[in-house]
């Protein structure tokens, strides 16, 4: 189980489901960004995840791989600094999965919340698969296999950091020790609300994107829900339950004392507030546009990105794997 490596390894995936949005930028991509100056870091574009339950349509999935890609380097992912690759480049991941299947019992995968909160969630869709209730063994075998010392998520996903480390107990303890158990580092960040109020989530349709034009910005936002209560200006705002707010806080921290103080106090109307806190939203991503305005200009400089990081992955993720063939019996 030998880990002597010179940088403590982090490994993070996010599904290729339609564009990143200010929640992923705020809740995940950013901590990434910074993480990647102090670690030896993998981030992958999970689209053997989305097979799960985009299997019933995956037309979208190619550009979608193609676009998250491009998300995750305008918001600053270098890969000169960080490996990028896409999971189904490494069929590694995919024979890691099989092998742990073999070891995993069902009762297990049935506990985990969210697999019947998803289910619940996705409505008309037969969720009963095979593949669907695998999920977080793939999920395993993505971070094992990299024998990662810390893996950034966020709160809904602990239940799967904790199922990869019991897999790779298990494993340990059927085949003596192969694998390191990872350490899940929560992102401190408070989940940010989508335009509805609730979390902001692509199946929510409440998400603002990465790449969302200024103009689909300053409309998006101008529908956000605010104080209920306050129908007039004249009625006395409560920012803390206030969308809107929350947004202030991590957009335009320098505000945030202004607005409080004027919406108690009746001098701000939500109109003006949000048309404001549009122009603090755009400026945000301002960077983050032209850096994707750059991208879209040569779109095979991300294929070939993304080629390259399947090979740096690949030399980590074929070893791990020989590794742990061996000591289940197989090989020669
Ligand atoms: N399940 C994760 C999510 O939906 C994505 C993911 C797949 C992942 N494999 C991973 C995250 C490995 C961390 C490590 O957000
Ligand atoms: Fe929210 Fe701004 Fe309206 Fe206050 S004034 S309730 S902070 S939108």
């Amino acid at each position: 189980m030998s880990n002597d490596k010179l940088r403590k390894r982090v490994l993070s995936g996010i599904q290729p489901t339609g564009r990143l949005h200010l929640g992923n930028l705020i809740g995940a991509v950013e901590n990434w960004v910074k993480l990647q100056e102090k670690y030896d870091c993998f981030f992958f574009i999970a689209d053997l995840h989305a097979l799960t339950t985009a299997y019933d349509d995956s037309k979208a999935l190619k550009n979608d791989i193609k676009q998250v890609a491009i998300d995750l380097l305008s918001a600053g992912l270098d890969p000169g600094k960080c490996v990028i690759f896409r999971q189904s480049d490494l069929s590694e991941h995919a024979e890691m999965h099989l092998l742990f299947s073999m070891i995993t019992p069902v009762s297990w995968l049935e506990r985990v919340p969210t697999y019947k909160s998803k289910m619940d969630e996705i409505k008309g869709k037969d969720l009963s698969t095979y593949g669907f209730l695998g999920y977080p063994v793939l999920q395993a075998a993505d971070i094992l296999i990299y024998k990662a010392d810390f893996v950034p998520v966020g709160h809904d996903q602990l239940p799967h950091i904790e199922l990869t480390r019991e897999i790779g107990r298990r494993f340990n303890y059927f085949y003596g020790d192969v694998f390191p158990l990872p350490k899940d580092l929560l992102t401190d960040f408070p989940t940010l609300p989508g335009t509805d109020g609730r979390k902001m989530s692509k199946s929510y349709n409440n998400a603002i994107a990465l790449s969302d034009s200024p103009a689909v910005i300053e409309q998006k936002i101008s529908t956000m829900v605010t104080d209920p209560a306050r129908v007039k200006k004249e009625d006395k705002g409560h920012p803390a339950i206030c969308s809107v707010f929350e947004f202030f806080k991590i957009f335009a921290g320098n505000k945030k004392g202004t607005v409080e103080k004027e919406c108690k106090a009746a001098e701000r109307g939500c109109v003006a507030c949000k048309k404001e806190l549009a122009q603090y939203v755009i400026k945000y991503l301002e960077p983050i546009h032209q850096k994707r305005a750059e991208l879209e200009k040569s779109p095979e400089a991300i294929d070939v990105m993304l080629t390259e990081g399947a090979k740096k992955a690949k030399i980590i993720a074929a070893e791990t794997l020989f590794e742990a063939k061996r000591a289940m019996g197989l090989l020669l």
